[in-house]
């Protein structure tokens, strides 16, 4: 029988919190006495203390040096938990050292959550994603961690006790690897004491004249080492990776034009990705609804609430002279859309999204939904109406019969104004209902009825990007369970489609729904790549109805097979044969009987790779594999780079799994600097493992300095397109007043659209891509060599469709480069396309040109010379 036994020490403080039962957190740490550094080294090994400064810091540890002095080593870890901001909180953090000399750690998250942080470490240098185990009950006050003896030391377990609001001790048995936790059950009096007695010498030492509570552990010095050194090497990292070209002036003062070579070994060739550069499209800063969607009225179906915005009612974006809308539930459209409007003798008015933008002699469809409640029929005039109130557009409707129909006029503006407002005004006695009131542009890209502003698409297009992510990022997995974003509720008719919360703090219609994302990858000519939620929602997730945060658990097992389902169905859906299949039909109904040729999935976006993720995931992949073995599946490895700790996890857990996992998508949102001095980021990836989509990445500035280092660093990434096989600049769209993030590839208002300088790099690497990389190297004279090298890249790729091959030249430094070319013969007519500027600038032109002659690379300039 497994008995429970005392940890190492410690945790004088727990005592005090164990008196405190109830009291909120940060009450309880206040209280935390202070206490004389304990001298407990030995001449083999060192003292290590680890801490939390407060509950926003996350762990922290210091180390004692020779002086008997404290330093600071840096932060060990932080809490993940709930929603980004406040919630993120560590309290009364609490370390054990397992036999096997591996690291456990749990913290209270909060006074309401049902459940506590768990978190793992092998060397306290990388930390596992953390889990949030659910308990039973709702506050889990100051966990703490005892070992329960076992006669296996590879099995060592662990008993984790917790207190409840009302001062209960329950505990929970965890398995070795810290990830799974039984049920939790009453621990019984003795508990208390047990605790008590165990915890009573809590450390506190003084670090740079500050008092902290904590744990001291024991280290061999080549441990101590490990950690100092990894820390050392991320403040040298980040030293370097603050680099910006701001400072060129200073960095490159009297450097004189560069001479570089460029040798080309034209016999080496290796077969890249030819869909290395796509889009990421997310709902975010108003890119689908008031943005890509071309639907010009805003909240039509009456179904905006508080969960969409704070402050936001079915009625927002309307107006009437009677001052308040009647919104009405009874009898409604559809179940999926319960809200609409009922006029009697006074218009409505919608403002669309800041304003309604016609344009002279234009054409825009009219439509709404309606019943009359008394009598038979009503007439209603329609009208766009200028800032003073003037008719732009006018036209009549006559409604008839008390069951829902919809009517539908064209309306042509007389002038062009960006500020209109759509007016719907009953003429007649009598009161009807309305609903799905929709404005919409004759003039979509392609013409496509229920389409996408011509202007934005267009710009989008020009990308020529070789496949649609979409429809995200963090709205994919969502705001909690219940937002999780579901295909199947975008489809169909408008009125019975599912609007839903968006996690960027406005309203998704879902008009832009999976048959129309699917229609304009066609349009366009790139593959859909449709990426969905791993079963669990976004791990900065706001607390559900139970105060249940973060990942929530995950949908719950039993109702995961109706998900799984539901993913293959998207399958089904858009590849399969409308006579034998049902989903298929549903394709084919709404206008598109030729399948879509979906070939590739996304499960998961940058999620926190914890215990309920990998299970969920994994179950969702193996089903998708047996059932379509010819899709593609496509995992994720969380929001960071290289040494982040979901990079690590998701890594080993799609390597593990590589029968399942085609590729992973990496996301990181990096300085210019971080982009210059990982150039050969790629360089060691392992060719043997699944294939890399860099999903989400920017550099983040919004000026030329972003494009040129992304420029460099699409070198790179075509340099190892064998195992780079997508990448996506993001986010994509950002409408002016609305950003959620900063920067965006493209900037609009409702009449305008905008192209960063980002833009440009993409265009240039997606319009000119290949299939075959040819090897080629830069050199310098030796004394620019070192200074200039993250400055300057190359890369040659051929289409073997095209025969043509795209020399990409990029130079970020602030002179000309005068470069010679050695194993490869450019055409002197070869065309060019390239674009300069100032690092600061906000917009640049792309000029063509020939080659000539002699390569001269004007100072920060992207080049594409083409043959
Ligand atoms: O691109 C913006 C957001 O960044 C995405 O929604 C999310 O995946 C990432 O954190």
């Amino acid at each position: 029988m497994a008995s429970v036994v005392g940890r190492r020490g410690v945790m004088a403080g727990l005592l005090l919190a164990l008196l405190m039962v109830g009291m909120p957190a940060d009450a309880a740490r206040k209280v935390r006495k202070k206490a004389k550094p304990q001298v407990v080294a030995t001449d083999t090994l060192r003292q290590v203390f680890i801490y939390s400064p407060d509950e926003k810091s996350g762990l922290h540890a210091a180390w004692l040096d020779s002086t008997q002095t404290w330093r600071h080593i840096g932060q060990l870890c932080a809490s993940d938990y709930s929603r980004w901001g406040n919630e993120k909180r560590m309290y009364q953090p609490y370390v054990i050292r397992a036999n096997d000399g591996t690291w456990r750690a749990v913290w209270q998250l909060n006074n309401e959550a049902p459940a506590f942080a768990a978190a793992y470490s092998d060397d306290l240098v990388t930390w596992r994603p953390q889990d949030y185990p659910r308990m039973s009950v709702q506050g889990v006050y100051n966990p703490v961690i005892f070992k329960v003896k076992s006669d296996d030391p590879m099995e060592e377990k662990f008993m984790v006790f917790f207190q409840t609001a009302d001062g209960q001790y329950r505990s929970t048995l965890a398995t070795n690897d810290f990830r799974h936790f039984a049920p939790d059950k009453e621990a019984g009096d003795h508990v208390a004491d047990m605790v008590a007695k165990n915890t009573l010498l809590n450390d506190t030492v003084e670090i740079d004249s500050r008092c902290y509570s904590g744990e001291i552990f024991l280290l061999k010095p080549a441990e101590l080492n490990a950690l100092l050194d990894f820390h050392k090497q991320q403040a040298a990292d980040a030293q370097l990776y603050a680099e910006t070209m701001k400072d060129d002036a200073h960095r490159f003062a009297g450097l004189k034009p560069v001479d570089a070579t460029l040798t080309v070994w034209a016999n080496q060739q290796k077969a890249i990705s030819d869909k290395l550069v796509g889009v990421f499209f997310e709902d975010i800063s108003y890119a689908a609804d008031g943005g890509l969607y071309a639907e010009l009225v805003q909240n039509r179906d009456f179904e905006y609430t508080e969960r969409d915005h704070h402050g936001w009612t079915a009625a927002t974006a309307w107006s009437t002279p009677q001052g308040k809308l009647d919104i009405r539930t009874d009898g409604p459209l559809s179940s999926n859309n319960p809200h609409y409007a009922v006029l009697t003798n006074q218009y409505i008015q919608n403002e669309g999204w800041d304003g309604v933008a016609v344009e002279q002699g234009k054409s825009y469809d009219f439509s709404f939904f309606a019943r009359c409640l008394d009598g038979k029929k009503k007439d209603f005039m329609v009208s766009v109406v200028d800032e003073a109130g003037t008719d732009v557009a006018t036209a009549k409707i006559r409604v008839q019969g008390n069951e829902w129909k919809q009517y539908a006029v064209v309306l042509t503006s007389r002038l062009t104004t960006a500020k209109a407002r759509l007016r719907l005004m009953p003429l007649k006695k009598g009161s009807a209902a309305v609903d799905m009131i929709s404005l919409f542009p004759q003039d979509t890209f392609k013409g496509r009825k229920n389409g996408l502003r011509r202007d934005l698409a267009e710009a989008i297009a020009g990308l020529h990007p070789k496949f649609v992510r979409f429809p995200g990022g963090c709205m994919s997995h969502g705001d909690g369970v219940d937002n999780i974003y579901h295909w199947t509720h975008t489809v169909g008719p408008l009125q019975d489609r599912k609007p839903d919360f968006n996690i960027w703090n406005y309203h998704q219609t879902r008009g832009l729904g999976f048959y129309e994302y699917f229609q304009f990858c066609e349009d366009i000519g790139a593959e859909p790549l449709p990426v969905l939620a791993a079963g669990v929602p976004c791990q900065n997730s706001s607390p559900d109805a139970h105060g249940y945060g973060g990942q929530q658990g995950g949908i719950p097992m039993e109702e995961m097979p109706a998900y799984i389902d539901e993913l293959c169905h998207l399958i089904e859906w858009a590849n399969g044969d409308p006579a034998t299949s049902q989903w298929a039909k549903m394709r084919a109904d709404a206008g598109h009987p030729e399948p879509f040729h979906l070939k590739y999935i996304g499960i998961g976006n940058e999620d926190i790779i914890s215990t309920a993720f990998e299970e969920r995931c994994l179950m969702i992949c193996k089903e998708i594999r047996r059932r379509y073995p010819e899709i593609q599946i496509c995992g994720t490895v969380g929001p960071f780079h290289a040494p982040s700790s979901d990079y690590i996890e998701g890594w080993r857990f799609a390597k593990e799994h590589q029968e399942v996992f085609d590729m992973v998508d990496e996301h990181y949102y990096e300085t210019t600097g971080w982009f210059m001095h990982n150039l050969d980021y790629y360089d060691s990836y392992d060719r043997k493992g699944p294939k890399v989509y860099i999903g989400e990445y920017a550099s983040k500035t919004r000026t030329h300095e972003s494009a040129l280092a992304e420029a460099l660093f699409l070198c790179n990434v075509e340099r190892n397109g064998d195992v780079i096989e997508m990448t996506s600049y993001a986010p994509l769209l950002a409408k002016d007043k609305h950003h959620n993030w900063n920067p965006d590839m493209i900037y609009f208002s409702n009449t305008d659209v905008r192209l960063t300088p980002s833009y440009h790099t993409q265009r240039l690497f997606s319009l000119y891509g290949g299939d075959k990389y040819v090897t080629s190297q830069m050199s310098f004279q030796l004394s620019e060599g070192s200074q200039v090298k993250n400055r300057i890249a190359a890369s040659l790729v051929k289409d073997s469709k095209t025969g043509k091959s795209h020399l990409k030249l990029v130079n970020a430094l602030p002179v000309e480069v005068n470069l010679k070319v050695e194993g490869l013969n450019i055409p002197a007519d070869a065309n060019t396309e390239s674009f300069s500027g100032k690092p600061q600038d906000m917009e640049v032109k792309p000029v063509i040109g020939k080659a000539g002659k002699e390569l001269r690379l004007r100072p920060y300039s992207v080049n594409v010379v083409t043959w």
